[in-house]
């Protein structure tokens, strides 16, 4: 088979090195890609929302099958151009993809299906926002509508800084992504990261992770869009799975289906375990960065069988994947000033070199000199992932290859799984 897979940062070279290992590929290609990508497939320098450059490349290479990595993809129309030129396409619509693009339709789209999620208000102005805030305790939450790259959420302590980031949100700062805002319920319980796969029709669970959302250690900072992660997670006990698959995932498929856009791709679900039980905090239309890195090193099942029963076969004739027992954690090392503007060109050293077979680096933004080195060229820039028998040996083997790799203008948490390394005895 011939497979154009469409992104270039860390979650599309986890997919590459996935991919690459199955039996049925013939040949791999990565619009646009990555330096670490180009090592294991072609990579062509077509832009991940250039619809037309990508149907162009599709048909060049017979492309058998289109993955959409990022979500910029998804919300350009890339599967609805591809699917058009008959292209097999993993990933959904854009109809269907408003179930990330827009938080508004998506808090809308809760209502009308029963989805639990937390209370909100759409505001357009920031006036109706500020009086929005008046139904709500702190801390506040605020967030830009639009796609943001996980950035435009703050949750903000005080009510002078729930106006302020009213104020950076209509103010232009997310571009057309914060013309509106949303404020909403602030949820307390522990964030985890749910997967399942569509195609079309009958939905599939593809394995959970619990993400870092916050820039630096203690869960302090601001937002990011994740700073590693670990699997399998502790929070999601066989009953938190199930309540999420009977009251997110499926009638999130349903509904998404019975308004024109059926659903064939990765639905990210991002939920809080509350008391009350699992509240959707957002969707997304796609793997999530970091959470597939460390889920393909868990993996075991070639992925490709479900790639392509989601574009264009039946889920429901292939068995439920096959998860190894080992754990697997990814930490992120970032540049310098990531989530805001992240110091680029940065050197990077050391992490090409051969970690042994439970370590693996994928790159996110880096890029090559002529010269043959990386540098830095974007705010996440490595992802150090490690599967081992236990969380606690995965953890210390990432973080020795962490700590082997040089890079200067570079920062990482150095916390990754806390939450379940607390609850261990001893
Ligand atoms: P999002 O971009 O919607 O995934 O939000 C980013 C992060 O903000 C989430 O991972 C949560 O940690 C936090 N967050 C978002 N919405 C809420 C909420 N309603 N209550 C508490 N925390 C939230
Ligand atoms: N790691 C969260 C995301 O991909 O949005």
């Amino acid at each position: 088979m011939n497979i154009l897979l469409v992104g270039s940062g860390g979650r599309e070279h986890a997919l590459a090195w996935k991919i690459a290992q199955s039996p049925r590929l013939t040949r791999l290609v990565a619009a646009p890609g990555n330096p670490g990508m180009a090592r294991l497939c072609e990579a062509r320098a077509i832009g991940a929302t250039d619809v037309h450059g990508l149907v162009g490349l599709a048909r060049e290479i017979g492309a058998d099958l289109a993955v959409l990595g990022p979500e910029v993809s998804v919300a350009a129309g890339a599967a609805d151009g591809l699917t058009a030129a008959g292209v097999p396409c993993f990933g959904p619509t854009a109809a269907a993809g408003r179930l990330e693009s827009s938080k508004a339709f998506t808090k809308r789209f809760a209502d009308r299906y029963g989805l639990p999620t937390a209370a909100y208000r759409v505001c357009e102005t920031a006036e109706a926002a500020k009086a929005a805030l008046d139904r709500f305790s702190p801390p506040y939450v605020v967030k830009a509508d639009g796609l943001a790259a996980g950035k435009g959420v703050v949750v903000a302590p005080s009510r002078a800084e729930a106006e302020a980031a009213v104020d950076d949100a209509l103010g232009g700062r997310f571009g057309a992504a914060g013309a509106r805002v949303v404020i909403e319920e602030f949820l307390e319980g522990e964030i985890g990261s749910l997967f399942a796969l569509c195609d079309g029709e009958t939905s599939m669970l593809f394995g959970w992770a619990q993400d870092h959302k916050r820039a630096f250690d203690g869960e302090q900072g601001p937002n990011t869009g994740g700073m590693g992660v670990y699997s399998p997670a502790p929070v999601f006990t066989p009953e938190l799975v199930e309540q999420v698959r009977t009251r997110l995932v499926e009638p999130a498929f349903a509904g998404i289906a019975a308004e024109g856009a059926p659903y064939h791709g990765v639905l990210f679900v991002e939920l809080m375990a509350t008391r009350a039980g699992p509240k959707l905090v957002e969707f997304n239309a796609r793997f999530g960065d970091p959470e597939c890195q460390a889920l393909m090193l868990r993996l075991e099942s070639d992925i490709v069988p479900y790639l392509l029963a989601c574009a264009s076969g039946r889920l429901c004739d292939l068995p439920s994947p096959v998860w190894s027992d080992a754990a697997a954690i990814c930490v992120v090392m970032a540049a310098r000033g990531y989530p805001g503007a992240p110091k680029a060109g940065g050197a990077i050293g050391g992490a090409e070199a051969d970690f042994g077979p439970d370590i693996v680096v994928f790159q996110a933004g880096t890029r090559r000199d002529a010269d043959g080195s990386l540098r830095a060229a974007g705010g996440r820039v490595l992802n150090v992932c490690a599967r081992a028998p236990t969380l606690q040996a995965a953890r210390d083997r990432a973080y020795r290859a962490v700590s082997a790799i040089d890079f200067p203008d570079g920062f990482f948490r150095s916390d990754i799984g806390w939450r379940a390394l607390q609850r261990e005895p001893g």
